[in-house]
């Protein structure tokens, strides 16, 4: 099949002109690439990103074209996807944003990003999934399948260790190669080898002195030499740097924020150097190649291809589905969640991020949302009216109210975001204007929630697009805008106040959180967030979402910073080595506030003595080396759940392999499988876990979260 494809790519590639080609291989516009029409070569046409198929810009500027036909569906973010720990649901949101896309009359969609979370503060974190590479991969892989059903592209990114915002464009990422082998690489390499991804995009940053868009290292001997892709490499928008290097590498299409297309590096700067015998025509058409063998993958060149659709009822239930899963329980000590609506006649809700919608901000992750149910009108509708629901503001961001809109978006941001390294450490402004406004609320807010007339107070705070965004890292866990002295004060007048955060990536919680019951953690959680958060605050779902990180007491018990650097200057260095997240926790024995896989539920679950079972003869993967196969065999984890409560829950088994004695040159504990099982009261079922690792010198421990194992197995691989 491969082969056949590219005999055709050949045969079309070898009736171009170098001007033809040329075309081809840089962006013509800012999100599409020049076709040729007389050989009936459409233009690639690209967009953003993993929530949902971004807005139309004008061709050649950051202008929105504004018109009503490209709102769209607005998904989880990969954070939240993450925490579901769902397979299935991986793919169901992927299968939704391909289909928009699809609908929307694009070919490539740029995401899912799957960096690895190395550090608590970098502003992309709500785009990515995991500090942990297995999770990482095994979510996108099943993400891209969904997406790629569609006969559209997705577009892995960014390859790689691009871990941080500031000085995204220059820094020089020094990282010991087996632990960019064994932490940053291995989820590129399910998305590309399991997950299929027919595009992937290079990352801005250097590693081992080379631009990663134009890098030999990564893109010809990792990528096409072990890897065997042949797939499309598309550099980030102006992560090209030298028209030769970038002709030489393995780079096949350059894009770019500036609208002077014909002078991109892979323009008419290749297109002279060709011309004058500097670089040879024959690098072109293997980059020409890869485009057609893909254009024919997805059926652009015939009549085969699938007709997709967007806002439709069910892409809807889908992100609500999504959503539902993401919302992680963190903290019920008394068991005050969940609410009784019948109990409640009159409550209050509190925090901006209660009545404030998130899709437009983020960067290059926005989304022109059909709608977003925010949390107030989620617990509104919920409640039916037969409840007063009133709110408080309580905090505002600085600059002042935001009446419902989080973006203050700056339409002409990617223009700019080549200047000055790319991006920094955002420090929250003194604003003294908003100081006061915010003393003013804070103190309406604390009389409010003191008051006998409400049965139930609910905050709703944490971080929003200002501090989760592309171009910034944060400076601190901190919450913004004086969160922290709200809740206490809170806390004082409101003991059993239910606590709701959000954002992409941790906060510090020290200042409340022994004094506070009960604590949900929601992510940016799509168009019906704040359906799936009023769900679980009052019982209709059972939360189940699990962390899909470490939630640090502060930035500082995280490697990258006590360890390594973060964010670094113009270099940065990884020499916290493979302790990432909870690898360096659990090895030193640090403690988080929340620990990796950690997430409460309204039920209890039992484990039954859990086994390992082999399957002999498997027709084996045998380029998949993580697979464990001891003589190609593979190795199950075989044990039995029982929810001994009396609701409907779902439960997400984890598999650690730890060492038997501590050795602390290799972290203690790594993730290697995962199952979630849904179960009724009382129910049992058998789970069956498929191990991935090295077995050797290990034991198993089986747990609901890397702090709560529940059985470690021995056995068969005892020396
Ligand atoms: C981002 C990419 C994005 C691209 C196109 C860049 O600034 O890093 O993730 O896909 O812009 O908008």
């Amino acid at each position: 099949m491969g082969e056949q494809l590219r005999e055709r790519a050949e045969e079309l590639a070898a009736r171009l002109t170098l001007e033809e080609k040329i075309g081809m291989i840089h962006g013509a516009e800012l999100f599409a690439t020049k076709g040729v029409e007389r050989l009936g070569i459409p233009p690639l046409r690209m967009s953003d990103s993993t929530m949902g198929v971004r807005q139309e810009f004008e061709p050649d500027s950051w202008k929105a074209i504004g018109h009503s036909d490209d709102f769209v569906t607005y998904l989880p973010c990969c954070s939240a996807v993450a925490a579901t720990w769902n397979r299935k649901l991986a793919y169901e949101a992927g299968s939704v944003l391909g289909a928009e896309a699809r609908g929307r009359g694009k070919d490539v969609i740029l995401g899912p990003g799957v960096n690895i979370k190395r550090s608590p503060l970098c502003g992309r974190n709500f785009e990515y999934f995991s500090e942990d590479p297995y999770l990482t991969g095994e979510l996108a892989a099943s993400f891209i399948r969904g997406v790629q059903q569609w006969d559209v592209a997705a577009c892995v990114k960014h390859f790689a260790a691009n871990n941080q915002e500031t000085e995204r464009l220059w820094v020089e990422v020094e990282v010991d190669e087996e632990v960019l082998r064994t932490i940053y690489l291995p989820a590129f390499y399910e998305a590309v080898r399991a997950g299929g991804a027919l595009t992937i995009m290079g990352a801005y940053n250097r590693l081992y002195g080379e631009h990663c868009c134009q890098s030999d290292f990564l893109l010809r001997r990792i990528l096409r030499e072990e890897w065997e892709y042949d797939g499309v490499v598309i550099s980030d928008w102006g992560g090209v740097h030298d028209t030769e290097l970038a002709a030489k590498s393995q780079l096949d299409i350059e894009m770019s924020v500036t609208s002077d297309f014909d002078q991109y590096k892979m323009a008419k700067p290749l297109q002279e150097m060709v011309e004058k015998g500097e670089i040879l025509e024959h690098v072109l058409d293997e980059k020409v190649i890869h485009i057609l063998m893909l254009m024919l993958r997805l059926h652009m060149m015939d009549d085969k291809r699938k007709r997709g659709c967007y806002n439709t009822e069910e892409h809807r239930q889908k992100a609500l589905q999504v959503a539902r899963e993401s919302v992680v329980l963190l903290k019920n000590e008394k068991g005050h969640l969940p609410l009784n609506p019948e109990n409640c006649r009159r409550i209050l809700v509190i925090g901006e991020n209660g009545d404030c919608v998130h899709a437009g901000g983020g960067g290059s992750g926005e989304i022109k949302a059909l709608y977003e149910i925010t949390p107030l009108m989620g617990i509104k509708k919920l409640l039916g009216g037969n409840c007063q629901v009133d709110y408080a503001a309580g905090y505002c961001r600085d600059g002042g109210m935001t009446a419902g809109e989080d973006t203050k978006a700056n339409a002409n941001w990617q223009e700019a975001s080549l200047e000055n390294g790319g991006g920094s450490v955002k420090y929250q402004e003194a604003d003294e204007a908003s100081r006061k406004l915010r003393q003013i609320l804070k103190e309406q807010a604390v009389a409010m929630a003191g008051s006998a007339v409400y049965d139930q107070v609910i905050f709703v705070g944490g971080l929003n697009h200002d501090q989760d965004s592309e171009g910034n890292d944060r400076p601190d866990m901190k919450l913004p805008y004086e969160q922290d002295s709200l809740i206490c004060e809170l806390l004082k007048v409101r003991p059993e106040l239910v606590v709701v955060l959000m954002g992409g990536t941790p906060v510090e919680m020290g200042e409340w959180i022994d004094k506070a019951g009960s604590l949900v953690w929601c992510w940016y959680g799509g168009m019906e967030g704040g359906t799936a958060l009023a769900e679980v605050l009052f019982g209709q779902v059972n939360p189940s979402g699990k962390l899909p990180e470490s939630f640090y007491k502060s930035h500082k018990d995280c490697s990258a910073h006590c360890v390594g650097d973060f964010p670094g200057t113009d270099r940065v260095c990884y020499r916290e080595g493979m302790f990432v997240g909870y690898r360096y926790l659990d090895t030193f024995d640090i403690e988080p506030q929340f620990c990796f896989g950690h997430g409460l539920s309204y039920t209890e679950f039992d484990y039954g003595k859990a086994e390992l079972t082999v399957a002999e003869n498997v027709p084996s993967e045998a380029d998949d080396k993580k697979v464990q196969c001891a003589g190609g065999r593979k190795v199950f984890v075989v044990c039995e759940v029982r929810n001994t409560g009396n609701r409907a829950g779902k439960e997400t088994v984890q598999v650690y392999l730890q060492q038997r004695a501590r050795d602390l040159r290799m972290p203690y504990r790594e993730l290697a499988g995962f199952e979630k099982v849904e179960l009724l009261p009382g129910e049992k079922k058998i789970v069956k876990i498929l191990l991935k690792g090295r077995l050797e010198g290990k034991e198993i421990a089986v747990g609901s979260s890397s702090g709560d194992i529940r059985q470690v197995v021995k056995g068969m691989f005892e020396e």
